[in-house]
């Protein structure tokens, strides 16, 4: 009988998947089939996620920090090494950053938030895509945005940024790695509670998955870490062969004219981030 596993056979690195959505991500596609290799810089907490997959050896973790290229090329090489092949590469990895103004903003804090999202998920694209393209492997390619990345006043305006650049960067790499059969996509959620969204003013996880609720248009569901993990399954799968150069917004519709988030952020952080709509 054929198998049902959407990721069969397929080998995978999650950056970031030592917590939040890179974790949920990383247990749903083992789940699936995949060979799971997470690369994240919490040690500790990347080992234990990994060996609480079941089985043994169906994901292990390794060290990079995504902000040194050579650590990004080395967990490619790394992986192809041990499981032979690369098809997904799921660049998740980030941070939430400065809560400042741009009036505040400070140019090192900057520099780092975009070494993280933009320059590493650069470098990720860059190295699993020349391992695919080599190999000729069909991959996937997939990058977490935000829903930052299409509505200006959510987040701060480091990580605003950063995630425009982030879709940016998916579109021109999908133009680019088409023609090789490489698939480049990013997933973009709303507010998910995960240590990130949490650090924005110390909320708890019902605060953020309250305030996440309450902005989006759709009702009756909460956002979780499990949601953004299955839009990126579906990205990683056969079943999108043909989506390539799209960004998947997880957010229930949620719209400016809806965004009780900015507001209600706004005033359970103060001003800490101010946000650029006066609701
Ligand atoms: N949680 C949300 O509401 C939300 C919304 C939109 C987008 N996102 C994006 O989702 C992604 C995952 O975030 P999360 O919410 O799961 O947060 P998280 O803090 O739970 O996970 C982020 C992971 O990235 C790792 N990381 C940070 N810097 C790194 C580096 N230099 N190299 C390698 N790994 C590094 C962390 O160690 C951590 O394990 C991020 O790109 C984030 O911007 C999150």
């Amino acid at each position: 009988m054929a198998s049902t596993l959407r990721l069969k056979g397929k080998v995978a690195i999650i950056t970031g998947g030592a917590s939040g959505i890179g974790e949920a991500t990383a247990r749903l596609f083992a789940s699936q089939g995949a060979i799971v290799v997470i690369a994240d810089i919490q040690d500790s907490l990347g080992t234990s996620v990994a060996n609480s997959i079941s089985p043994p050896g169906q994901c292990t973790y390794l060290h990079c920090d995504v902000r040194d290229e050579l650590q990004v090329a080395a967990a490619v090489d790394q992986t192809i090494q041990t499981h032979s092949r690369l098809d997904i590469m799921f660049s998740n990895a980030g941070i939430l950053g400065p809560l400042t103004s741009i009036l505040d903003l400070n140019m090192s804090d900057l520099d780092n938030l975009l070494a993280i999202h933009v320059r590493g998920m650069a470098a990720a694209i860059k190295h699993a895509g020349r391992a695919m393209v080599a190999a000729g492997i069909r991959g996937s390619i997939i990058c977490t945005a935000s829903v930052a990345a299409a509505v200006a006043g959510f987040a701060p305006v480091a990580y605003t940024i950063a995630k425009h650049g982030v879709l940016g960067l998916v579109k021109a790499a999908a133009g680019e790695l088409g023609e090789k059969g490489v698939r480049v996509n990013c997933v973009s959620p709303f507010g998910v509670a995960t240590p990130l969204s949490c650090g924005i003013g110390m909320m708890t996880a019902g605060l953020v998955e309250k305030l996440t609720c309450e902005a989006a248009v759709l009702k009756g569901a909460v956002l979780r870490a499990a949601d953004i993990a299955a839009a990126a399954l579906f990205l990683a799968s056969d079943d999108s062969a043909f989506v390539s150069g799209q960004n998947i917004v997880v957010d229930g519709a949620v719209s400016v004219s809806n965004a009780l988030f900015s507001k209600t952020a706004k005033v359970v952080m103060g001003d800490v981030m101010p946000t650029i709509h006066d609701f």
